[in-house]
């Protein structure tokens, strides 16, 4: 018999390549949104497919979830939906602690409806400002101060905790930076390829100097998938990204020669906020966990997305 998993937030960017990867793999998938971020674009192509249910609701609230747990029995849930987005979670903290309901209400669930494993998106960001590079999960100090992070983190908690008290398996995924065709386009890759196709100019804030790290999605989902067996993953927390360190402006540059765009680089003044943190994974146990040396390069990355970009953003810009 197939194994059914669940997918809180699948119309996002990461919830729904996960979700595609699934069903190709053999899973059936029942998925869960409310449309708060997220766009039935990223399920065009699994939307009719046999093993795909979805609903819309709300994944923090136990009336909506239950009816999930009730007719499909998951194997495992992936819990993705999440109030994201810097300018979204600085401005709507109340949205954001919203999340916390939603961690017991799934719990509890998963719980009563004996799920084999649970998996939650945490974030690079519940290192906060960061106290030693690469950051190693099990030994940097956590610094989260914003509501976003402290969510992650409480979300973290209750993770941690189920499984102490009533042994639900857990695997929590701190994601860094993750990059690719169906993110939206006010990150900063969809952002620069998008003025790198229509010859618009590039907008670097500052000088550029500042640094980033990008996890192609692929290498997101691989491992994501991956954690449903591995004994490494085995109620553990795992950095997911990359931990090759790129200047923004050496982003700007690779995606006009990527793009072959006429695009010149314009400098806007430098963020106030939000701009001057550096992350970067020790992501040892993700690639050991992949059996590889090696991640995804950028440029290679850089030229899948803008493959599938090129063409769907000539649809959306008509
Ligand atoms: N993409 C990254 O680089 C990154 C980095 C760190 C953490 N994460 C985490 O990974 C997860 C997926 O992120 P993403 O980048 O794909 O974002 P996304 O916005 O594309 O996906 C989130 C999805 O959750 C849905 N959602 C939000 N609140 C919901 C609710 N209460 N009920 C039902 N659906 C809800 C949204 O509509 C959206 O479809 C999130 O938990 C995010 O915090 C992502």
């Amino acid at each position: 018999m197939k194994n059914t998993v669940l997918i809180t937030g699948v119309l996002g960017f990461v919830p729904s390549s996960l979700a595609i990867e699934l069903l190709q793999k053999g899973y059936k998938v029942v998925g869960i949104d409310n449309f708060l971020t997220g766009s039935v674009r990223n399920i065009e192509a699994i939307k009719d497919h046999p093993d795909f249910f979805f609903e819309r609701g709300d994944a923090n609230r136990f009336d909506d979830l239950y009816p999930l747990f009730f007719d499909h029995s998951p194997d495992f849930v992936y819990h993705y939906a999440a109030c994201v987005g810097v300018k979204r979670t600085l401005d709507n903290p109340l949205w954001v602690l919203e999340d916390i309901k939603g961690f017991e209400a799934i719990l509890n669930l998963c719980k009563d409806f004996k799920v084999k494993k649970t998996f939650f998106s945490s974030s690079s960001e519940v290192y906060g400002e960061p106290v030693e590079l690469p950051q190693v999960e099990n030994t940097t100090p956590l610094n989260s101060k914003l509501p976003y992070a402290v969510v992650k983190n409480v979300g973290e908690v209750y993770f941690k905790t189920w499984h102490r008290e009533y042994g639900l398996n857990y695997c929590i995924f701190r994601f860094f930076n993750t990059y690719g065709p169906n993110q939206s386009l006010d990150f900063v890759i969809s952002k620069f390829m998008r003025q790198a196709i229509l010859g618009e100019p590039i907008t670097v804030y500052g000088d550029g100097s500042q640094t980033r790290t990008f996890c192609y999605i692929d290498d997101n989902v691989e491992t994501t998938i991956k954690a449903m067996n591995h004994p490494l993953l085995h109620n553990e927390v795992v950095n997911i990204g990359s931990a090759v360190i790129t200047t923004v402006l050496e982003l700007a540059e690779l995606i006009i020669r990527i793009a072959d765009s006429n695009s010149e680089i314009i400098h806007l003044p430098p963020l106030e906020e939000g701009d001057m943190t550096r992350r970067q994974p020790a992501n040892d146990l993700m690639l050991e966990v992949l059996g590889r040396k090696d991640l995804v390069s950028l440029e290679d990355g850089l030229k899948r997305t803008f493959a599938v970009l090129k063409d769907k953003l000539v649809q959306v810009e008509n």
